[in-house]
């Protein structure tokens, strides 16, 4: 496994491998690996000849007083992960190799982005989608894989692959949790050992949010109150949002008819805000 820091050197190896006729897949993360990120990169690594996981922590997808400074990094650690699971190259770049002297392009959309976490983080997606173009033109991917525990990224980056022609296929993969309902995430190590013990609230209560909906309710206020209720029991938590939107316009439906993306952000005492959601075919 080859650890490269520079486009060039990326765009390198994809020109030899593209010689020899050799498939693609990439797995775009932010590092500290965990699971979740794993179950992506077995994902990729069954179905392409080589396999590319990009490690850099993003900062133009991070607010003012967001976590970039915070956010928690080990390339060592991440290469051991990556070297187990088959993973061919990882490209961990510098900020300044990504966004060097000069830089002022990006990808935006205007639907999909102003709901869910795009109302509290106005700017968060204008940077996922340049930095996953940039990753989409460096590494021409023929398959890329990405959670569906984002899963409004999941949404946007399928909508601007169809938006703006570009030949990769997006791979959504479901949630990896831990043993007691929690969505893995590299965000979770910010939580104090109390937080921890009170997180698995948040799937507890979509758990029971989804059960209402399989049991015929079809009021979303009905269902997003009930949710909301069993987080806030907890003390600890403040919600972002409890939101059900169409799966495929991210829009709020008052009466669930058609399949439905209940997803939620809530934060944990001062340290971690955390997010979940679940899909329902209807
Ligand atoms: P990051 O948070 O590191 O996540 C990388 C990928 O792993 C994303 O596609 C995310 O949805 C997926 N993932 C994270 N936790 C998961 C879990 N518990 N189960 C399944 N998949 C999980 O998302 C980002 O980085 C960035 O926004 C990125 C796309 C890399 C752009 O900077």
């Amino acid at each position: 496994m080859k650890i490269l820091k520079t486009v060039s050197e990326v765009k390198e190896q994809v020109k030899t491998w593209r010689k020899e006729g050799l498939t693609i897949g990439l797995v775009p993360t932010m590092g500290w690996l965990h699971e979740g990120h794993l179950s992506l990169i077995k994902k990729a690594r069954e179905n392409n000849d080589r396999v590319v996981v990009s490690d850099f922590v993003n900062p133009m997808q991070f607010g003012p007083g967001e976590d970039f400074d915070s956010y928690p990094r080990d390339l060592n650690r991440d290469a051991g992960l990556c070297e187990k699971a088959g993973v061919d190259v990882i490209f961990a770049p510098e900020v300044s190799e990504m966004y060097p002297e000069g830089f002022c392009s990006y990808v935006d959309m205007n639907g999909l982005t102003g709901g869910l976490c795009g109302k509290s983080r106005p700017i968060h997606f204008r940077g996922v989608q340049t930095v996953v173009n940039k990753l989409f033109n460096i590494v021409t991917p023929d398959n890329a894989y990405f959670g569906e525990k984002d899963a409004q990224q999941l949404a946007v980056i399928k909508r601007m692959v169809v938006d703006l022609n570009m030949n990769v296929k997006i791979n959504g993969c479901p949630i990896i949790r831990e043993a007691d309902g929690l969505a893995k995430s590299s965000r979770n190590s910010y939580l104090t050992p109390e937080e921890r013990s009170l997180a698995p609230i948040i799937n507890k209560a979509m758990t029971m949010g989804r059960q209402m909906i399989i049991d015929g309710e079809r009021n979303s206020q009905k269902v997003i109150e009930a949710i909301s209720e069993v987080i806030l029991s907890v003390g600890v938590t403040k919600i972002d949002y409890v939101s059900i939107v169409d799966s495929l316009s991210l829009e709020p439906v008052e009466t669930i008819e058609k399949d439905i993306l209940c997803a939620c952000a809530v934060y944990m005492g001062n340290s971690a805000r955390l997010i979940d959601n679940f899909s329902l075919e209807i």
